[in-house]
């Protein structure tokens, strides 16, 4: 099922009468049967874009499409979604059969068969020898799986989560992960995957959408966004260790940093913000970058180098090989990975 959203925007109005524009137009399409990553910082408006395609959330413009169906107007409990969220919101006193089985009582649905589909459901998430136990007596990471499990048991056109792993701890936040992509395939279920957090919505998702202040900014592969960020904003939302950000000049068709020769870079003369992804960096025992007393993290294969340009900061992650054998050590970034934005507008200069 295809997720349109058309010049969708939600302003909250507070009772001074000021206005936040938590989204404003927004034109998505979530490709049916994918799973989709919106990303973006805290406040940028992906609970609030979430939660009028879930219903929650009455839009003040645009339209929300499933399909060729305009759910607009359609209450919550008729649009066919499922919900979860960051604090899973099980019943405590219910064991996990019943909070899986809860959304069923009030449709018309046979008990037998209702007892069959909590157990295809609990199987699905792999908790099918826990039904009987209380949430309480879970793990955190077992817990959300009930919730994704409750979300699913209605069969739902569409399944939306909102940080669904916040909660969880490095280790039952990756295994959760894959089984949520897992979970995700297995149904082939259109599924829209809210995080503030890049690593997890690269990891996961087929597509994401980065946020901010409420526009959308990009939306593709992730590795597409990752490699071609059409703003400074994108650019430095992911990655990590982040992009460096510096002030750059283009003369006849060559970068320079402070006065030190980058690499070619075909681009009108001029000045712009340059960004240079850490591992893009090579080392080069003649030109580039002199690197002068570094700060070095040996990480096994790679190696991290801190040093100055300036008054800036750059870090440039190396073969540790090629840096611990080098007599001297410069750096050169390869013309197609370097990255000129608008000093002004941020956008990306192609
Ligand atoms: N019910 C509300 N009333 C007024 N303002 C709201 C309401 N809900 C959200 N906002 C505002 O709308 C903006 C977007 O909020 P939203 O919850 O969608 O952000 P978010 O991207 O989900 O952030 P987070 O990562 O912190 O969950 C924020 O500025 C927020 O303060
Ligand atoms: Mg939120």
């Amino acid at each position: 099922m295809e997720i349109r959203l058309e010049h969708l925007s939600k302003i909250f109005v507070d009772k001074t009468g000021r206005e936040t524009r938590a989204v404003d137009n927004m034109d998505l399409v979530i490709p049916s049967g994918k799973l989709v990553g919106l990303l973006g910082p805290s406040g940028c408006g992906k609970t609030t874009t979430l939660f009028m395609i879930a219903g929650l959330h009455k839009p003040t413009h645009g339209k929300i499409f499933f399909g060729d169906d305009d759910v607009t107007k359609l209450s919550s409990d008729k649009r066919g979604i499922g919900l979860v969220f960051q604090n899973y919101a099980l019943y405590p006193h219910m064991t996990v059969r019943q909070n899986i089985m809860f959304p069923l009582e009030n449709l018309k649905i046979e008990y037998n068969e209702a007892v069959a589909r909590v157990n295809e459901m609990a199987k699905l998430v792999g908790i099918e020898d826990q039904l009987d136990k209380k949430p309480a007596q879970l793990s955190g990471g077992q817990q959300q799986r009930v919730a994704i499990a409750r979300a699913l048991v209605k069969k739902p056109r569409v399944l939306l989560l909102d940080e669904p792993l916040s909660n969880l701890d490095a280790r039952l936040r990756l295994q959760t992960r894959e089984e949520i992509k897992r979970i995700q395939k297995e149904t082939g279920i259109t599924t829209i995957f809210v995080t503030h957090d890049q690593e997890e919505a690269m990891s996961i998702s087929d597509e994401i959408v980065v946020m901010n202040f409420g526009v959308e900014q990009q939306k593709d592969v992730p590795q597409k966004v990752y490699t071609n960020p059409h703003n400074l904003f994108v650019a430095k939302f992911l990655g990590n260790p982040p992009i460096n950000v510096l002030r750059g000049e283009i003369k006849s068709n060559q970068l320079f940093i402070q006065g030190v020769l980058i690499g070619d870079k075909i681009a009108k003369d001029g000045l712009y913000d340059v960004g240079l992804r850490p591992e893009d960096f090579k080392i080069d025992e003649k030109v580039g970058i002199a690197v002068e007393h570094p700060e070095v993290e040996i990480t096994g294969r790679d190696t991290l180098i801190r040093f100055m340009i300036g008054d800036t900061q750059i870090r440039a992650l190396v073969d540790s090989e090629t840096y611990s054998t080098a007599n001297q050590i410069r750096l050169t970034v390869r013309s197609n990975k370097i990255h000129l934005f608008d000093i002004e507008s941020g956008d990306v200069i192609r």
